[in-house]
């Protein structure tokens, strides 16, 4: 089974660190291949918590080669700042791989995510602002800066040139900030590139021959599909394609190489930053979940806003995905409820859609229709296999599973690597 991908069926904070982690120990390559350091990955291995945001969760694996793909863009000061803070817990980083071709996120892309957030005003986005979008936009526009750029210091001064001259124009006039010159940041730029060098490849190159060899490569996914910039709730989603098409341009493989698409779901649904969500709770069974669940953002430390499971999203992030399975977590979370309401289609201006509505206009006046399952009442953390589960969990997990579109892997009932009661072997 040598590509697998793990990526979010939700809106993002699903586990995927903790699925990636599940699977590490016969895994040869974890590899990134969209955002940046806007995602936040918990892992827990013996009771010790770790986060990562830009590196692959690889990187707590040993043996497993850690790679950063070119679909990613790398912010070189959180890229060593992380580095550092990971090796200091005696975490081996020296195997780290990163993509010639990825994009730079520059100071002036945090400025510049930053300043049209406050521009928006009441319609800003809730960006983790870390200057992911703008760096996005300026590889598309085609003025970005690419990692090999670091190690030629004329291109670079060019190209950060040709960058900031409409952006000072933008920064000065409309924004009233002051212009970033050119010298500044080829300074801070510069000062990365001797330490960054060693680490760079040709990662599809490495790929490719890996999977030729039948080594055993994960795509880490980040952000989720709801996030997606083409199949997400548009304009509230990041500025890349976290979806499993977005592996095979991201990283640079040929999607026939893809033997596994794992989605990563929670039990319930949460939601960081502005945009619709149809079944968010504004009540106490919302703040419940917040609360069991721990729902606060692991990169900006916002509260996540908490809703029911929605299984049309399942459905749509199967079919977006080709997901060939699903990873449930964080059941345990509901322990304690007598009744879960389980959102099953949406009522829109009096009509039923089962499926996902055409346009965001219709999404935003969706209004969930539940139906209802009894609660187990119990705590499941240690529940290790499904016949040690209780029955009404069991019917919870059925019942998903057979509304959510693919089959389900795995499902978690407590954040270590161990709380995990895997229902089939994949
Ligand atoms: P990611 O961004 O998809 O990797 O997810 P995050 O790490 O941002 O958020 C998921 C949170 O849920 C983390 O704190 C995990 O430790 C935790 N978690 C993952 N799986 C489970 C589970 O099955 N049960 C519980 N209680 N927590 C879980
Ligand atoms: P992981 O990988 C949850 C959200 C932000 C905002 C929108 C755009 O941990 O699941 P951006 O900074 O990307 O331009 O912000 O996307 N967002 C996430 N929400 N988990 C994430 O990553 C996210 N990465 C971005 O909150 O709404
Ligand atoms: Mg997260």
């Amino acid at each position: 089974m040598p590509a697998i991908v793990v990526l979010g069926a939700q809106w993002g904070d699903e586990g995927k660190g903790k699925a990636t982690d599940l699977l590490g120990s016969s895994i040869d390559y974890c590899v990134r291949t969209s955002g940046g350091n806007n995602a936040g990955h918990t892992i827990v291995i013996n009771g010790e918590k770790f986060a990562t945001h830009l590196l692959p969760s690889g990187i707590l694996t040993p043996g497993c080669v850690p790679v950063i793909g070119n679909g990613v863009v790398v912010d070189p000061a959180a890229l060593f700042r992380e580095i550092d803070a990971i090796d200091e817990r005696g975490v081996d980083t020296s195997g780290l791989v990163i993509s010639a071709n990825a994009h730079v996120i520059a100071s002036y892309h945090r400025t510049m995510d930053k300043v049209t957030e406050r521009f928006l005003g009441k319609n800003q986005i809730g960006t983790t602002g870390r200057g992911i979008g703008p760096t996005y936009a300026d590889k598309i526009s085609r003025t970005g800066i690419r990692i090999a750029d670091l190690f030629d210091e004329s291109i670079l001064e060019q190209k950060v040139e040709a960058s900031l001259d409409l952006k000072n124009q933008i920064l000065a006039k409309i924004y009233n900030r002051r212009a970033i010159t050119v010298e500044e940041v080829l300074e801070d730029l510069l000062s990365y590139a001797e330490r960054l060098k060693p680490m760079v490849a040709d990662t599809s190159l490495l790929l490719n021959r890996a999977l030729d060899e039948n080594k055993t490569v994960l795509f880490e996914g980040a952000q989720a599909t709801m996030l997606d910039v083409d199949h997400g709730t548009y304009p509230f989603v990041t500025s890349s394609s976290p979806v499993s098409g977005g592996v095979c341009t991201g990283a640079g493989i040929g999607p026939k190489r893809i033997d596994r698409i794992i989605g990563v779901i929670k039990a319930y649904t949460t939601r960081v930053g502005a945009g619709p969500f149809p079944t968010e709770l504004f009540d106490e069974d919302g703040e419940k979940l917040w609360r069991i669940g721990g729902e606060v953002g692991v990169s900006t430390g916002r509260d996540r806003r908490c809703g029911w499971y929605d299984a049309v999203v399942a459905r749509y992030s199967a079919r977006i995905n080709g997901l060939t399975e699903f990873f449930l977590t964080k059941l345990d979370v509901l322990d304690s409820w007598e009744r879960i309401p389980v959102c099953v289609g949406y009522e829109i201006d009096g009509v039923r859609h089962d499926e996902m509505p055409m346009t965001q206009t219709e999404f935003h006046h969706a209004k969930p229709i539940y139906e209802y399952f009894d609660g187990w009442g119990k705590d499941i953390s240690g529940c290790r296999s499904y016949d040690e589960l209780p029955k009404n969990a069991q019917v919870y997990i059925k019942a998903l599973e057979d509304m959510s579109g693919a089959p389900f892997w795995a499902v978690g009932v407590g954040p270590g690597r161990e709380q995990t009661v895997v229902l089939r072997d994949i």
